[in-house]
């Protein structure tokens, strides 16, 4: 199943816990995981069920005292399990990159964001300053930003939260990830900027092929995006199904609940008659 050339990402027995001052922290335990080349997995569930600390967990942003453990790992046909710290490093902002719910905390306020998307760049690659430079401002132009000459020399503060984002995103592609992993990205977005978001995300994921795990407790937003649904409950998966099959015929009453917490969910669309194809517009609807 690992080696199974389809496959991407293929996790076994996930389990990340927290030594706090009230004890140990089981935030995920025993989470299986497989997401396929392209596929868009969307991992809902209640605040508080474990869904940002597994997507931290495949980034490698758990820190200590966190403790991440895990009966497998594989990437891209590579047992993380036995790699290298170097390796996964190494893999970890290129091959798979993440777009934060905040884009403000995820941003360093102190550097402009065309320095910041440059240095990504020279971080994974061997490229010359002006070079990185030049391909950050491609990519915030990519990212539909106006004048992104000029924008990247702006700091985070002089840009819009949807703009924000856009440059989010734009680090998050700038290396062609395999797999992207989106936590609640729109969130914290003004409603009408938020489906413009949406639509950048998944424009450049059908540009690039990329996989998504789209984390989100937004059903709405799953029924338009999603291929599979993993539902997550304290810790643990308690249901994963085809998005249709999981709108139409959830098994578990916590999914039923979440998704009658959602008024008027439209039937999940086939997401590629729903989101463009079409290359991203270069400098369309900025918000
Ligand atoms: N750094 C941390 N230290 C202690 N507990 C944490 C930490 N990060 C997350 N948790 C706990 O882990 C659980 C899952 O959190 P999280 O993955 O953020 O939930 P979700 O994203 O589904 O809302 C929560 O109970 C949260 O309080
Ligand atoms: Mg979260």
């Amino acid at each position: 199943m690992s080696r199974d050339p389809d496959t991407l990402l293929t996790v076994r027995n996930l389990a990340v816990s927290f030594d706090t001052r009230q004890g140990l922290v089981a935030a995920v335990k025993g989470v299986d995981l497989t997401v396929r080349r392209g596929e868009v997995v969307c991992l809902v569930g209640e605040s508080g069920s474990g869904k940002s600390v597994t997507g931290f967990s495949l980034m490698g942003l758990v820190d200590p005292p966190g403790r991440v453990t895990a009966d497998e790992l594989w990437f891209d046909g590579r047992d993380l399990m036995r790699a290298s710290d170097r390796e996964k490093d190494a893999l970890r902002g290129k091959d798979i990159s993440m777009v934060f719910q905040e884009p403000m905390t995820a941003l360093n306020p102190g550097r402009t964001v065309g320095s910041q998307i440059a240095e990504v760049i020279r971080i994974h690659e061997r490229t010359g300053r002006e070079q990185a430079w030049n391909r950050a401002v491609d990519l915030l132009q990519r990212v539909g930003i106006r004048e992104p000459a000029q924008r990247a020399k702006a700091y985070p503060h002089e840009l819009s939260g949807g703009m924000r984002q856009r440059v989010m995103i734009a680090i998050a592609c700038a290396l062609t990830p395999k797999l992207i992993i989106a936590d609640e990205p729109t969130t914290a977005l003004d409603v009408t900027v938020q489906a413009q978001v949406l639509e950048l995300l998944f424009a450049l994921q059908a540009e690039t092929g990329a996989a998504v795990l789209f984390i989100t407790h937004d059903l709405g937003v799953v029924a338009e995006i999603a291929d599979r649904v993993v539902v997550m409950q304290a810790g643990r998966v308690v249901e994963e199904g085809g998005v249709r099959q999981i709108f139409e015929q959830p098994r578990q009453a916590y999914t039923q609940a979440l998704l009658a917490a959602v008024p008027d969910v439209d039937a999940p669309r086939d997401r590629a008659r729903r989101l463009s194809r079409q290359p991203v517009l270069s400098a369309g609807g900025t918000p």
